[in-house]
């Protein structure tokens, strides 16, 4: 986990994203310039949103494209090595679209963050709220987790969670709709807990981050 104490100026925070960036402009809303500081925006895909959100914003922003490096591993260092150069502590992925290899994840160990749209470990990967709608699941949900090099994916520890219950719910934009303003929140709220050290691993559960309101 990133360190934080009295004495640490504001968490130097990266954000990944591929796609429209409203959980960027979430954090550039809130924590940015008060805990944190978004010191880079990177993305997969030189068209994203994002990055305009980013540059609108004074924030240096990089492109990886896969085809531009010989293998994934290889893209995942040159993000790492763009992160590290702007001393990024904590890694935030806002709608990245790629899953992230070890050749990233080894370098960001504990520091990586990530936002999904259900409630895991419900409905990992892509289109998360059209599998719950499949499902005929009642509550849907987000939860902000970290990121871990284990193989798998929306599998590291959870830090928070919020449902909300839609029981007659049949659109996936629709339920999107109802979850973006929870992933606004929560996702502000997690790099904000983060920045204050608040976020801590339980001794007997390495599953289970204890968070100190
Ligand atoms: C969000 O729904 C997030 O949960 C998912 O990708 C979407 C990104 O949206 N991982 P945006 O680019 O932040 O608007």
């Amino acid at each position: 986990m990133p360190p934080s104490d009295g004495e640490h100026g504001p968490l130097r925070v990266g954000v990944l994203a591929s796609g429209t960036g409203t959980n960027l402009q979430a954090l550039l809303d809130t924590v940015h310039g008060e805990e944190a500081l978004v010191v880079g925006v990177a993305s997969d895909r030189p068209a994203a949103e994002a990055l305009e959100r980013a540059r609108a914003a004074g924030i240096e922003t990089g492109v990886f494209e896969r085809s531009d490096y010989e293998d994934r591993s290889a893209r995942d260092a040159a993000i790492a090595a763009w992160m590290a150069e702007r001393d990024a502590e904590l890694i935030v992925l806002a709608g990245y679209m790629a899953i992230l290899t070890s050749a990233f994840l080894s370098r960001f160990a504990g520091a990586v963050v990530n936002v999904h749209p259900s409630l895991l470990p419900a409905f990992p990967g892509i289109r998360a709220i059209e599998q719950a709608l499949d499902y005929g699941v009642k509550i849907f949900g987000v939860t902000v987790h970290f990121v871990e090099d284990d193989g798998g994916v929306d599998t590291g520890p959870v830090i928070l969670q919020r449902g909300v219950e839609l029981p007659h719910a049949t659109s996936a934009e629709d339920v999107h709709m109802q979850l973006r303003p929870i992933e606004h929140a929560l996702l502000p709220e997690a790099v904000r807990l983060v920045a204050r050290g608040a976020v801590t691993r339980d001794p007997h559960n390495p599953r289970r981050m204890v968070i100190a309101r």
